[in-house]
């Protein structure tokens, strides 16, 4: 079998285009979907991913505003500005951007990231409320994923689903939301004895680890959907996923590519919460 590729890049565009005409529309009735991103310190890749998030603002129409900090920001001044922002009507997501400096405690700044404007889906409430099957912000990168499947008409329900890496922003809010699709999920990770075992048995596979060319095709089965998440730089300074895409499209049904795979989707998604957030706080929702 030869796999179809899906290009998340384009279903990103797609959903973009309709996207800006939701935000045309809520514009033309005075509201303003705003989004707040806060970036500490100046690792390239948070700083190349923020980028992506300020220019799929720019498309959409959402009003984005970055917030920049020095590295040696204290936990204190950032839960201080978290706070205003929380009040502040006219920011309806507000993102801060992870990893977080060591001397920060990463969980209690996604706590105080008032549940409403969780646009990542990160919060415990958020997260609960997504594992009881309640409406809420799903996290951007798994929701991305569930709509790049339903984008093919793939079938979750019954299928087993392998999910390798159980981060909370990928993995294990992934295999969550394909357990809500009715699929069979297996969480592996790097304790998992006979792994190779588990991989030969999806059915659809996400590979979130962030190690390059983890997984190839001889681990896995005929026909598998294959979801690659990581995004590595390799010796030539190019990007490439946890999957080695060739030898692996040749063995699966579908198969996403890295760059223009994921990534788009998540940012893609990211608009979508900041726009639903907004819709609520203007009784649309
Ligand atoms: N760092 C890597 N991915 C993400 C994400 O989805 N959200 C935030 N806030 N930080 C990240």
């Amino acid at each position: 079998m030869t796999a179809e590729v899906i290009y998340g890049n384009e279903l990103a565009q797609s959903l973009r285009d309709e996207m800006k005409e939701e935000v045309n529309e809520l514009r033309s009735k005075g509201i303003i979907p705003g989004l707040t991103v806060v970036l500490i310190g100046d690792d390239p890749a948070s700083k190349s991913y923020v980028k992506g998030k300020q220019k799929a603002s720019d498309y959409v129409g959402v009003a984005s505003e970055l917030i920049e900090l020095p590295a040696e920001t204290t936990q204190e001044e950032l839960l201080g500005l978290i706070d205003e922002l929380n009040t502040k009507d006219s920011v309806h997501g507000i993102l801060v951007q992870l990893p977080l400096p060591d001397h920060i405690d990463e969980q209690l700044v996604i706590e105080a990231i008032s549940p409403d404007k969780d646009v990542d889906g990160f919060h415990p409430i958020s997260i609960g409320r997504m594992m009881t099957g309640k409406d809420t912000f799903y996290p951007c990168t798994p929701y991305g994923i569930i709509k790049m499947l339903q984008s093919k008409q793939i079938e979750i329900e019954g299928k087993h689903a392998v999910i390798i890496g159980r981060s909370n922003i990928v993995g294990k809010p992934v295999g969550q939301l394909l357990l809500a699709e009715n699929a069979t999920v297996t969480y592996c990770h790097s304790r998992t004895k006979d792994m190779e075992k588990f991989i030969a048995m999806a059915d659809i596979l996400i590979v979130a680890v962030g190690k390059a060319h983890f997984v190839n095709g001889d681990h896995i089965k005929e026909g598998a959907v294959v979801i690659d998440v990581g995004v590595n730089r390799i010796e030539d300074g190019s990007l490439t996923g946890d999957v080695d895409f060739d030898s692996a499209a040749e063995k699966a049904s579908f198969i996403t590519p890295v760059p223009r795979g994921v990534g788009p989707m998540t940012i893609t998604m990211l608009m979508h919460n900041t726009i639903k957030s907004a819709k609520k706080a203007n009784g649309l929702l």
